[in-house]
C-alpha cells in the first residue's frame, strides 16, 4: 500500500525507542522508503545498527560525524512525510518553539512535507499543561497528531502515555497517503456488529456476531479517502478505525432509526450487521422471576433495516448486503439481493472453515443485480475487505 513512499521516521529518547524498529519494519513491508534519524539520547534506547540492519541506510544522529557534515535539507526535500515515533516531551517542546539543537530538530525545520507525532511519555508529563499547549501549538500548524493509548506505563503508573502501537501508526500512515485517493468525498455507512433485543434490565437476545468484518471495511473504505459512519452494535472496545463516525446503537430498531438519520447523507450503504430478526414482543420494566417451570416468549418481527434503506433509495445511492448462509447458499443469496432491493450482496458460507462470525479469516462471492459475481478466496479478513472495497470501486466508480 506504501510503494514508493519516501518516509523519515525520527526517533527521540524515549523507552518506547524499541517499537521504531517494529514501525519500521512494518513501513518496510508495506513497500515505503525509510530513512532514520534519532536524537542522541535515542541511541541509548535502541541502537542505530538495528535501524540501519532493517532500512539498509545509514542512520543518521549528528549533524556530522568526524569530517562528515550530513545534510538536513537534502533529507528534509526527499521526504512525503515525516514520523516522530516516539516524541518525548522534550522533543515535542522544541518542535513548538524551533529549536534545532541536533539532527533531527534541523530536519524537522527543513521539512517541506507533513509531520506525524506519536508521543510517548508517563501519565502526569502527558497531562501537564505544558506539553498540551505545545501539542495544540503542532496540531494548530496541521502536524497530525496519533493518538497516545492508555495502559501499564514503563514507570509502573497506569494512564494515558504510551506511544501508539507501530501498527496503528502504519494504519495512520496509510490513510494519510490514501485520503486523495478514489473514495474522496464518497460517504459509507456501514452497519455493524450484533443488535440486542432486551427482555428484561438484565436478559437481551442477541446474534453471534464480533463486528470483525465491519470494521475491516471500514479501514479498508478509510484508506481510499472516503468518509466512513459505523452504526455499531455492542462490540468490544477499540475495535473500529479512530477515524470512523462510530454511532453506538443496541435494538434494530435504534439500528434503523440512525441509518434513517443518514439516508439521504450517505452515498453507499453496507449493511454488515447480524440483526436480530426477531424481539420479545413485551420487555419488562423488572427483572423476571424464574418462578415458572416453563417460559414462553412472544417474538415480533424487527425491521429489516437493508430493506426500509433501499426503498428510499436515491439514483446515486449504492446498497451493499451480506448473506450469512448453510445451506443453498447462492440461490438464498441472489433471492435476498432481489427482495431486499439490493446492488450486490456478499455471501458468506458457514461451510468453509475459517469462514463467519467471530474469526480472523473469511472467504465470500460477492454478487451483483447485474448477474456478475466475483469470488474472493479465504484470507485475512482485512484482505477479503479489501478486495470488497476494490471490487465495489470497479463496479460502481
Ligand atoms: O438476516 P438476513 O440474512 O436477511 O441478512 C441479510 C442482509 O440484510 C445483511 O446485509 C443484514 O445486515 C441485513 N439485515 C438488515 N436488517 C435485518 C436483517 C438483516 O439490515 N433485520
Amino acid at each position: 500500500m506504501l510503494e514508493g513512499k519516501k518516509v523519515i521516521v525520527g526517533i527521540t529518547g524515549s523507552i518506547a525507542a524499541y517499537k521504531a524498529a517494529f514501525l519500521v519494519r512494518l513501513l518496510m513491508q508495506q513497500g515505503a522508503e525509510v530513512r532514520v534519524v534519532m536524537t542522541p539520547s535515542a541511541v541509548n534506547f535502541i541502537t542505530p545498527l538495528t535501524l540501519s540492519s532493517l532500512t539498509g541506510n545509514p542512520v543518521h544522529v549528528q549533524l556530522q560525524d568526524q569530517d562528515t557534515w550530513h545534510s538536513h535539507i537534502e533529507l528534509g526535500l526527499w521526504a512525503d512525510l515525516m514520523i516522530i515515533a516516539p516524541c518525548t516531551a522534550t522533543t515535542l517542546a522544541k518542535m513548538a518553539i524551533g529549536q534545532a539543537d541536533n539532527l533531527l530538530l534541523a530536519v524537522y525545520l527543513s521539512l517541506r512535507c507533513p509531520v506525524m507525532i506519536a508521543p510517548a511519555m508517563d501519565v502526569d508529563m502527558w497531562r501537564h499543561p505544558s506539553v498540551q499547549q505545545n501539542v495544540q501549538i503542532l496540531v494548530g500548524r496541521s502536524h497530525i497528531l496519533i493518538p497516545v493509548g492508555n495502559g501499564k506505563l514503563a514507570s509502573g503508573l497506569t494512564g494515558e502515555g504510551r506511544m501508539a502501537e507501530p501498527q496503528e501508526i502504519v494504519e495512520s500512515v496509510q490513510t494519510f497517503f490514501y485520503k486523495n485517493l478514489t473514495l474522496k468525498g464518497l460517504r459509507v455507512l456501514i452497519t455493524s456488529g450484533p443488535t440486542r433485543e432486551p427482555l428484561d434490565p438484565v436478559r437481551f437476545l442477541t446474534n453471534r456476531s464480533s463486528g470483525k468484518m465491519g470494521a475491516a471495511l471500514a479501514e479498508s473504505f478509510l484508506k481510499m479517502g472516503a468518509e466512513v459512519t459505523i452504526v455499531s452494535g455492542p462490540v468490544a472496545e477499540g475495535l473500529y478505525p479512530p477515524n470512523a463516525k462510530v454511532i453506538q446503537v443496541e435494538t434494530a430498531e435504534e439500528m434503523l432509526n440512525a441509518c434513517l438519520d443518514s439516508a439521504d447523507s450517505a452515498d453507499w450503504f453496507v449493511f454488515a450487521a447480524a440483526v436480530a430478526d426477531y424481539r420479545p414482543e413485551e420487555v419488562s420494566a423488572e427483572k423476571l422471576k424464574k418462578n415458572h417451570p416453563e417460559w414462553t416468549i412472544r417474538m415480533v418481527k424487527n425491521p429489516d433495516i437493508a430493506r426500509e434503506i433501499s426503498s428510499r433509495r436515491k439514483s446515486h445511492q449504492r446498497m451493499i448486503g451480506f448473506a450469512l448462509e448453510t445451506e443453498h447458499e447462492r440461490e438464498h443469496a441472489i433471492q435476498k439481493l432481489h427482495t431486499k432491493n439490493l446492488d450486490c450482496i456478499v455471501l458468506n458460507s458457514l461451510k468453509h472453515p475459517g469462514a463467519g462470525f467471530e474469526t480472523d479469516t473469511n472467504k465470500v462471492t460477492v454478487f451483483c443485480n447485474d448477474k456478475s459475481e466475483v469470488d474472493i478466496d479465504l484470507r485475512k479478513k482485512s484482505e477479503v475487505a479489501e478486495g470488497i472495497v476494490s471490487f465495489l470501486i470497479s463496479k460502481y466508480i
